[in-house]
């Protein structure tokens, strides 16, 4: 088949460049394999950890996170997480339908699957081992559906055909500007439906096709946190997959510098127009208590505060005593953790390192400085950097004709040489608009960046 010959060619060809390009930055990827680990805090359970996951990471819901909370999991465990083809971006060609050619063959075959896709089971189970244990994340639709019409503003048509970009002009006549056809329109109709696989466009009078799609997803996931109860569905994920309290840590990340207060009524507005999300929600969160319960609420409260003392412990012991500072993204200067923005209108913060701690501290708390600086690299980059990583182990294991580059002192993250570490050889993130503040967003007390997003 010629079409296959060509497909294999460019991926060898891409393969060879990917190799070339970023063979100088694989010494300081690999350093992360050798972490020690904090005060042992096992898993709730007596079983060994489980460690094939595919997790569904739905749009603006604290999931950017969990991605990044499952790629340290996996360099921590030596795991291999699929990624995408390069030419899917550092999504699986969303909003296409989830197809395993989509992955990139260097990271086959994967224990953790996390970037953003639109769900297929039956493509995963192809993909994925036996016992895969699948988790994704929904959020309150009202609050999503603002951060979506925020965030997506300038991409999403139906959006910007909104006069004045207002969110009330929308939901008042929201059929005046969707249109179903266009393909950005995945983020203005039902986008956790969408997400998870569904037929986002199903009048909501179809209760049938609801609830038939609700039981759907309770067969196929074995949990579906919600984002306004983060640490409490981490402790249920804790103890599904028998994992420890290092393995739970996260500072949040992907989260907008300001967030609009829905005018009452639009909530409801929200709800109506996306009806098959608002139902999805009320169910798992329903269930989500439910599991809860029968843990016991003191039993959670317990969890949930080792998981926070951990994680500020972590924190605090990788930055020099103080939290990572939450700044404008536009205005990081270290291009690693500089996270993507949208457009010019949405501000999405990241974390700048302490002033005075040039570097993370290795060693307070065990993790290693390569560790600290993952807790808050953004998606794009981190899952660049496993790519080169995995591509490498890949290479070595399989015996290529390349000689793996042995390097002494690599090029540290902090200190990216200007030739190679270019913007332009990063084209799933493009440099970041001017933005200028408004004195308002400017002078907005910081989130903490012990929240989720
Ligand atoms: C991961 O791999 C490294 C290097 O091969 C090894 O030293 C380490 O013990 C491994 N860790 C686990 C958890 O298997
Ligand atoms: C999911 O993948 C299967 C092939 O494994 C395909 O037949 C099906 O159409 C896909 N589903 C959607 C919604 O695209
Ligand atoms: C899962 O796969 C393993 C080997 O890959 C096999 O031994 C096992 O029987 C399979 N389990 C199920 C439930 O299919
Ligand atoms: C949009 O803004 C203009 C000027 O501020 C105002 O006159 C107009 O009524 C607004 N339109 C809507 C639909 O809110
Ligand atoms: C989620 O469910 C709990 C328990 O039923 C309820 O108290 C809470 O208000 C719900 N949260 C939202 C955002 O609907
Ligand atoms: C860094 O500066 C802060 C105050 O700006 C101070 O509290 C802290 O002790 C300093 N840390 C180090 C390691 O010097
Ligand atoms: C870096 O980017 C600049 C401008 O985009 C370009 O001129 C230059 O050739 C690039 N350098 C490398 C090494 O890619």
């Amino acid at each position: 088949m010629p079409g296959k010959k060509a497909f294999l060619a460019l991926l060898a060809l891409s393969s060879v460049s990917l190799f070339l390009h970023h063979r100088g930055h694989f010494s300081w990827t690999m350093k992360v394999f050798h972490l020690d680990s904090l005060p042992t805090h096992p898993s709730p359970t007596q079983k060994p950890k489980h460690t094939s996951v595919a997790f569904l990471k739905t749009h603006k819901t604290a999931s950017s996170t969990m991605q990044n909370l499952m790629f340290r999991f996996a360099e921590r465990h030596n795991l291999t997480v699929a990624l995408p083809y390069q030419m899917c971006g550092h999504q699986f060609c969303y909003p296409s339908s989830f197809n395993a050619r989509f992955v990139h063959p260097h990271t086959l075959p994967p224990h953790i699957i996390t970037s953003h896709m639109r769900f297929n089971l039956s493509e995963l189970r192809r993909l994925m081992p036996n016992d895969t244990v699948y988790v994704t994340v929904l959020r309150e639709p009202a609050s999503m559906f603002e951060s979506l019409f925020s965030y997506y503003n300038q991409d999403c048509q139906s959006f910007k055909r909104v006069p004045n970009g207002s969110l009330e002009a929308f939901l008042a006549h929201p059929t005046r500007y969707y249109r179903p056809e266009e393909k950005d329109s995945v983020y203005a109709h039902n986008t956790l439906t969408f997400d998870l696989g569904g037929d986002r466009d199903r009048p909501s009078s179809d209760v049938e096709y609801a609830r038939h799609f609700i039981e759907e997803i309770e067969r196929e996931f074995s949990l579906v946190m919600i984002s306004e109860y983060f640490d409490e569905s981490l402790v249920l994920l804790r103890h599904l997959l028998a994992w420890d309290l290092e393995d739970m840590l996260y500072v949040k990340l992907n989260m907008r510098a300001s967030r609009t207060k829905l005018s009452s009524g639009l909530p409801a507005q929200v709800r109506a127009w996306n009806a098959l999300d608002a139902r999805l929600y009320d169910h798992f969160n329903a269930s989500l208590w439910r599991q809860l319960a029968t843990l016991g609420p003191g039993h959670v409260a317990r969890e949930v505060g080792l998981l926070q003392a951990a994680r500020e412990r972590a924190v605090l012991g990788c930055f020099g005593g103080q939290f990572p500072r939450v700044r404008s993204g536009t205005l990081i200067k270290n291009k690693e953790l500089r996270p993507w923005q949208p457009n010019s209108k949405v501000d999405i913060v990241g974390y700048e390192l302490p002033l005075n701690a040039s570097r993370p501290t290795a060693g307070a708390g065990g993790m290693s400085q390569d560790v600290c600086l993952k807790l808050i690299m953004p998606e794009v980059q981190y899952t660049r950097v496993l790519l080169r990583s995995q591509s490498l182990l890949y290479r070595k294991k399989y015996a290529l004709r390349f000689t793996p580059p042995v390097r002494s002192p690599g090029p540290h993250l902090l200190s990216p040489p200007p030739s190679s570490r270019n913007s332009s050889s990063s084209p799933h993130s493009p440099p970041a608009p001017a933005v200028t503040l408004s004195p308002a967003v400017k002078d907005k007390p910081r989130p903490s960046p012990m929240q989720p997003s």
